[in-house]
């Protein structure tokens, strides 16, 4: 079986989650049904990120020690991934001795390998996104986002990074997919030449140590330092693979057969599209061996691929915690609860519209508005509707039973097999991560059997008592209703497994293998209940 290892970033527990990490989780959530259901064995791996200097000082504004704040907003983050069914295999905390003991590992191999040198550091950092920045970057005194900057100036450990401005620029040519989607590609190229301008022929070697605070991971063999927290916990991907030696590292990071995805928000793509693959070379070649690397020796040491997504606006606001307008999900589900949207469902729903509003890579805008409207349309009246009037029509008319030798008519066919050639391009549009194109296709696949049942209209066959033709109408509906479901797993699980439920489908049938394995003739079906529940906004 393929093998898929699909991460989320590690959150920073310095606050509450909200609705950005509810995205990143529920994309990567997504993308790892998907390949599930395309027959891969897939690992998904999110955590926090509890080390470093914004940690530390929400720890003390709380007065609270490092370790019980950290305990108690990892919690969060775990409740929320819970609460949203994320399906992932693993979670992990940098303040676990696992990760502490891989990061060290780590770093004692860049080292070995000649990547790390003592110097001093001087130079302006910003908490916020726990970055240096050079003079140059600085726009009217604060970091590019926006974050306050402070001067730094302490004994630090250097990682080479400036060594690799050609190999990473070989790697951006070489290998079009790794770092998607294009635009930000593009955005990573031109921070990696643009150094060489810049900065004496290449990019700046990168501090990677702070003696100036306690709480991170201690640098090997030298107590007084700790690592840099991006350092720290970009190794957290390694850390949960029991790196180097566990069998998870060799079969999903070092077997060149299996995908390694890393999702990461448009913010922090430097870091994992220029920084993490240099350490990983760092990792695996000595210093003295970097021009003679060839490109098919990176296979099984890099991810496969990086996706960047954007980030939400409120109502077409910037979220910021100072502007009060953070989006809380637990708070969204309350307001759809507000509207008799049970729980369950309303998660659901929640899921559905952060993955369907924004094009994957574009910002997105969260409107309650659009939320209600997009939801109503796609899953309420289009989807809802079809399996609703289908499945009922067959339970009270035909005692559950499906046609046992239904003719089917080429406008039957055809709709049928819009479902195959959805089948030959999904596997394409999973590893391009194009979410947007397989919802598309679905409610377009369900507008379409919306149509025909409208053209053939079964209940007015039942009118006219011509039983056998009605009951064929219904099969076509019921089979596309099926592909329906098995689309919608990865995006509304709950839901789509009622829908399945209703049809009597075999678990070992729930793939997008079986996606053209018609519904068997003659077959029971359950009595059916409206799955998705239309969201009104109650009048006062
Ligand atoms: N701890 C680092 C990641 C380390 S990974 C080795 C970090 N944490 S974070 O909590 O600040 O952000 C985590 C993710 O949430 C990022 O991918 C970020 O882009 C995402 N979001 C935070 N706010 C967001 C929005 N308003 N919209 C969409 N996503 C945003 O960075």
């Amino acid at each position: 079986m393929k093998k898929s290892y699909i991460t989320t970033p590690i959150y920073y527990v310095n606050d509450a989650p909200h609705i950005g990490h509810a995205y990143t989780s529920v994309m990567c959530d997504a993308l790892a049904r998907l390949k599930r259901l395309n027959g891969c064995e897939v690992k998904l791996l999110t955590g926090t990120d509890e080390h470093g200097q914004k940690v530390e000082k929400s720890a003390l504004t709380r007065n609270k020690s490092p370790q019980e704040f950290c305990d108690e907003i990892s919690q969060k983050f775990r409740d929320l991934a819970d609460f949203l069914g994320i399906s992932y295999s693993d979670f992990i905390r940098t303040t676990q001795d696992r990760h502490k003991k891989t990061a060290q590992i780590f770093w004692q191999k860049l080292n070995e390998n000649g990547w790390i040198y003592k110097d001093v550091y001087e130079g302006w950092y910003a908490i916020r996104d726990e970055a240096f920045y050079g003079e140059d970057e600085l726009v009217d005194g604060k970091a590019p986002s926006g974050a306050e900057v402070t001067w730094h100036k302490e004994e630090s450990y250097f990682f080479r990074l400036g060594d690799f401005q050609d190999i990473l620029l070989k790697i951006y040519e070489q290998f079009p997919e790794f770092i998607n989607p294009k635009s930000k590609r593009n955005e990573v190229i031109s921070f990696v030449k643009g150094g060489k301008e810049l900065i004496k022929g290449s990019l700046k070697d990168l501090s990677i140590s702070r003696t100036s605070f306690k709480w991170g991971i201690k640098v090997p063999d030298d107590e007084n330092h700790i690592m840099y927290v991006w350092l720290d916990a970009l190794t957290n991907y390694l850390s949960a693979l029991n790196y180097p030696q566990g069998a998870d590292f060799k079969e999903f990071w070092e077997d060149k057969s299996s995908i390694v995805t890393h999702i990461v928000g448009k913010d922090i793509l430097r870091f994992h599209g220029v920084y993490w693959p240099a350490f990983l070379i760092g990792s695996k070649f000595k210093k003295s061996d970097l021009d003679s690397i060839k490109l098919e020796d990176l296979f099984g040491v890099l991810p496969d691929r990086i996706f960047a997504h954007g980030w939400w606006t409120n109502e077409g606001q910037k979220i910021s915690k100072s502007l009060g307008n953070v989006i809380d999900p637990y708070l969204e589900i309350e307001w759809l609860k507000s509207m008799n949207i049970e729980e369950e469902l309303a998660v659901e729903y929640f899921r559905y519209f952060l993955v369907r509003e924004v094009i994957f890579g574009n910002d997105g805008n969260y409107s309650r508005e659009v939320f209600m409207s997009k939801v109503n349309s796609e899953l309420a009246n289009n989807i809802g509707n079809l399996a609703q009037r289908t499945l009922s029509m067959i339970f009270k008319n035909s005692d559950g039973f499906i046609a046992k030798n239904p003719q089917i008519d080429s406008q039957g066919k055809e709709l049928i097999d819009f479902g195959l050639e959805i089948e030959n391009k999904i596997s394409h549009l999973i590893e391009s991560c194009d979410f947007d194109e397989i919802l598309n296709l679905t409610v377009n696949f369900a507008s379409k059997a919306n149509e025909y049942l409208h053209h053939k209209a079964p209940w007015n066959l039942k009118k006219e008592n011509k039983i056998d033709e009605m009951n064929d109408v219904l099969y076509v509906a019921c089979e596309v209703i099926r592909q329906l479901a098995i689309l919608l797993l990865p995006f509304t699980p709950n839901s789509a497994k009622k829908i399945l439920d209703f049809l009597n489908i075999a678990n070992e049938e729930r793939n997008f293998a079986n996606l053209s394995n018609h519904l068997k003739f003659g077959s029971k079906i359950n009595e059916p209940k409206a799955v998705f529940a239309r969201i009104s906004e109650l009048k006062q």
